[in-house]
């Protein structure tokens, strides 16, 4: 009898614990809408869910970011959107990204998304350039605008073409003819990962294979996303979880291995030589952050990879590109012929390629390599604030997409199109419509480095190949619209031809 009246009460008590647990998920849910009264939002799937079933479904079908475009079409250019506790205000208002952009004391960067988890601590960890905030972010950026400010490009342009005329010369020589087809995401990433040389992040056992570990994991994660919701994921991600896990710790010890080594010399040598070097700095960057000092060299790790990441972009930029290019064949062959009477000398040589340049500036507008990010707002005294036409409390999360006001028709006159002349006769957007580097204090470290190199790289390619689209009709390259980062689907595959 005992027993069982145990065992009851047992029972009622969980009943209970249930009952209040969903009272109170209802009254939080319910309470924290109410502080977004007066935002425009979709009609919401349920109460409990939000829109999350609708993202769902929009991120199976690889309509995510149409989705948010046509919502803000019909609701207005900023919008709420609710994933059961999560709220978010999504924007391609262009003055809202005036605000979220400029205003670092108000904005930070978000640290709790799965997807930046991932990305951030697996890679660049959570303290480096592009993941970090406030006094250690800006000691690491002052250090790290140095080496990709437009002066030095230059000097970074002397590494990169040798690498790209050997790259050319040996290793693609062997690779192509006989109708052999390649799959231009693989290759771009090769080139990419030889790069970071450039700034001085070389002398590392094989650069190549950092790289092309990078884009391994990276290609891993939407198919991890596919399968599971993104809150999952970081609780289980199987076999694969293990693999990208062991190739990030054999990466990071071996460079850790480096730092450390690097900075024994630097402080047995005469203290009051400064390093100029990158990876000098760095180390001696990291020393002035108030980080953890047995942790430094990790930090340190944390930098160098990030320069490895952000090569990634390139690779998405220039392989998205040639999709593109398959249904434009005449910009293809403008392209080509501009290339093909163009001598390459030294860096400035390069603005020469007028033709290739809008090209480049057109297809970082049809799908920048970040197609939307995110921010989280934090205001002085922890209370609501008003931002652009809206109160906003604290903590709110801010989701903007550059992919679609790229592609917003009442900005851009036929946007889907591929079109390198809208930007002839020194057209320029309006403020805030045209951001594939984002704007801001925070904007891209790299943009000068980017456009340099992804030139070189067309130039060293176009001038010796012909390329010719081969891509399946089955499995079409397509861009992954679910990630900010972007991801190609299948293979972007091309014959190349030697061409002289
Ligand atoms: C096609 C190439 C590239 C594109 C489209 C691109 C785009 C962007 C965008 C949109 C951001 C802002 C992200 C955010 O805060 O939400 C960013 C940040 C950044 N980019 Fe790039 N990037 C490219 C290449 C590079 C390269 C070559 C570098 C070389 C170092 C680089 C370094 C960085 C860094 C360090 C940040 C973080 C800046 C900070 O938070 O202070 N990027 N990039």
């Amino acid at each position: 009898m005992i027993e069982i009246l145990g065992g009851c009460s047992l029972l009622i008590s969980v009943f209970i614990i249930f009952v209040v647990y969903q009272i109170y998920t209802v009254l939080t849910i319910a309470y924290t809408r109410s502080l977004y009264n007066g935002i425009p939002s979709p009609p919401l799937d349920n109460f409990l869910n939000g829109h999350q079933l609708t993202m769902v479904a929009a991120k199976k079908s690889n309509t995510f970011l149409d989705l948010f475009g046509a919502w803000c079409k019909e609701y207005g250019s900023s919008i709420m959107v609710f994933a059961g506790f999560r709220n978010i205000l999504f924007t391609v208002d262009p003055d809202m990204f005036k605000v979220v952009t400029s205003d670092l004391n108000s904005f930070s960067k978000l640290d709790d998304l799965p997807n930046r988890s991932l990305f951030g601590q697996r890679i660049a960890g959570w303290n480096s350039v592009l993941t970090g905030g406030g006094h250690n972010w800006a000691i690491k950026r002052k250090i790290m605008s140095k080496f990709f400010a437009k002066a030095n490009m230059s000097e970074a342009f002397e590494f990169c073409k040798p690498l790209m005329q050997n790259y050319v010369r040996s290793t693609l020589a062997q690779k192509v003819g006989k109708g052999q087809v390649l799959e231009l995401h693989e290759e771009f990433s090769t080139i990419f990962s030889a790069y970071p040389a450039a700034v001085g992040l070389n002398g590392f056992d094989d650069p190549s294979t950092i790289g092309k570990n990078i884009t391994k994991i990276l290609e891993m994660i939407p198919k991890q996303l596919g399968k599971m919701s993104l809150t999952k994921i970081l609780f289980a991600m199987g076999k694969e979880k293990n693999e990208t896990v062991d190739m990030v710790i054999a990466m990071r010890t071996r460079l850790k291995a480096m730092s450390l080594e690097k900075s024994q010399e630097m402080k047995s040598s005469d203290s009051e030589t400064q390093p100029t070097d990158i990876f000098g700095l760095l180390i001696q960057a990291n020393e002035r952050c108030d980080f953890q000092r047995d942790l430094l060299d990790e930090y340190v790790v944390d930098d160098i990879l990030t320069v490895y990441l952000v090569m990634d972009n390139m690779v998405k930029q220039l392989a998205s590109l040639f999709i593109f290019l398959e249904s434009h064949q005449q910009v293809y062959h403008k392209m080509v012929e501009e290339i093909r009477q163009f001598t390459l000398t030294d860096c400035t040589s390069l603005s020469q390629l007028r033709y290739t340049e809008k090209v480049l500036l057109e297809s970082l507008r049809m799908a920048p390599a970040l197609l939307r990010g995110t921010r989280l707002l934090k205001t002085a005294g922890g209370g609501p604030t008003k931002i652009g036409h809206y109160i906003l409390p604290s903590n709110t999360q801010i989701h903007f997409s550059q992919y679609l006001i790229h592609h917003n028709e009442d900005v851009w006159k036929a946007p889907d199109v591929l079109d390198p002349e809208r930007w002839s006769g020194g057209f320029n957007p309006e403020p805030y419509t045209y951001m594939p580097f984002l704007a801001g204090p925070r904007g891209c470290l790299g943009k000068h480095f980017a456009m340099m190199t992804m030139k070189l790289t067309l130039v060293s390619l176009l001038q010796k190949f012909d390329f010719t689209p081969r891509l399946s009709k089955e499995k079409k390259p397509t861009i992954d619209q679910g990630m900010a980062v972007m991801r190609i689907r299948n293979n972007v595959d091309y014959e190349l031809v030697p061409f002289c």
